[in-house]
């Protein structure tokens, strides 16, 4: 787990970006501990609120100069849409970073950025890492529609190699980012695949890259409630290197996951199989 700090970070902008906003934070001390992949957790509703719950969220970018982060906000309900209006000056309580971010290769490698919507928020400066040691990258970014997709330019910025995709077809190629990966991972030579996404895309582009035999680490969005290891509120069914399953915190151990790894197919449920659920069954079915 990464070496977390406590603060009051002050809103120092507010961006609204298609469907989302940016937020650029100040938290003194955070960014020179944030690698790609690292995410942030923020209190909502004050004192007194019954949103109890802290809510996560990907790091977009950590600038140790001015000691900022930037967080991508979707608002979907009552938390994330009070963030997303956050206003300038205003100071949010955030735990940053967390989790386990995605491993970096040793040696210059190609690899394929693959997201849905917000979920190339964490992958700009992944990219950016994965260049500054001599590989190269492609980005296959997608979403249902134009306002939906994040970051075309930021992508554009760090290669030539950017496909575009919208179920509705207002943006690029219509379709979803599963239906050219093979074509993509064959046109960039790349040898492993980074995807953060919904968990259905998660599956189908761990699925891909297995069957052609390429490495794949899957940022998953697991709901969260302590997003410090404490409550297992986060667990999904991965395999060991013993080959034995186990349930695994996603917000320590991962989010970023091995997706040949991740039981896609189990998350949710209680298999007999897994290394110590099988004494919990009981009570739990
Ligand atoms: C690692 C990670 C990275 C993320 N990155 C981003 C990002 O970059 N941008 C973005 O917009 N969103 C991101 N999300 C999703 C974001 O956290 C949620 O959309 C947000 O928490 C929703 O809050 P809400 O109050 O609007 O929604 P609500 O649905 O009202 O509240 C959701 C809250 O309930 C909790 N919750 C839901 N189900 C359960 C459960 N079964 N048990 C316990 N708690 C539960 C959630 O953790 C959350 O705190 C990320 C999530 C994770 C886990
Ligand atoms: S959210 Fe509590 S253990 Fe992961």
């Amino acid at each position: 787990m990464a070496n977390p700090l406590q603060l009051r970070a002050e809103v120092l902008a507010n961006h609204p970006e298609g469907a989302y906003h940016r937020l650029v934070l100040h938290a003194p001390g955070v960014p020179q501990r944030v690698r790609p992949g690292h995410f942030a957790t923020l209190a909502v509703g004050g004192p007194g609120s019954a949103l109890v719950l802290r809510r996560p969220f990907a790091i977009h970018r950590a600038d140790p100069q001015a000691g900022t982060i930037e967080l991508v906000i979707a608002p979907k309900a009552a938390g994330s849409r009070e963030l997303a209006g956050a206003r300038v000056g205003e100071r949010l309580d955030l735990i940053a970073p967390l989790g386990t971010p995605f491993p970096l290769p040793e040696q210059p490698v190609s690899a394929l950025l693959v997201a849905g919507g917000y979920g190339s928020a964490p992958l700009f400066a992944l990219g950016a890492e994965i260049r500054r040691r001599g590989g190269r990258i492609g980005f296959v970014l997608g979403a249902a529609g134009t306002g939906g997709l994040y970051g075309a330019d930021q992508a554009r910025a760090l290669t030539q190699d950017v496909l575009l995709l919208t179920e509705d077809g207002s943006t690029g190629l219509a379709g979803r980012v599963t239906d050219p990966l093979a074509e993509a991972i064959r046109a960039i030579g790349a040898t492993v695949v980074y995807a953060c996404g919904p968990m259905a895309m998660l599956r189908a582009v761990s699925e891909i890259a297995v069957a052609h035999e390429v490495r794949v680490h899957t940022a998953v969005e697991e709901a969260m409630a302590c997003g410090t290891g404490i409550c297992m509120t986060c667990v999904l069914p991965v395999v060991g290197e013993d080959g034995r399953s186990r349930f695994v915190r996603s917000c320590t151990e991962g989010p970023v996951f091995d997706g040949a790894r991740v039981r896609w197919a189990d998350i949710g449920s209680v298999p007999d199989d897994l290394e110590g659920a099988a004494a919990m069954g009981g009570g739990l079915r």
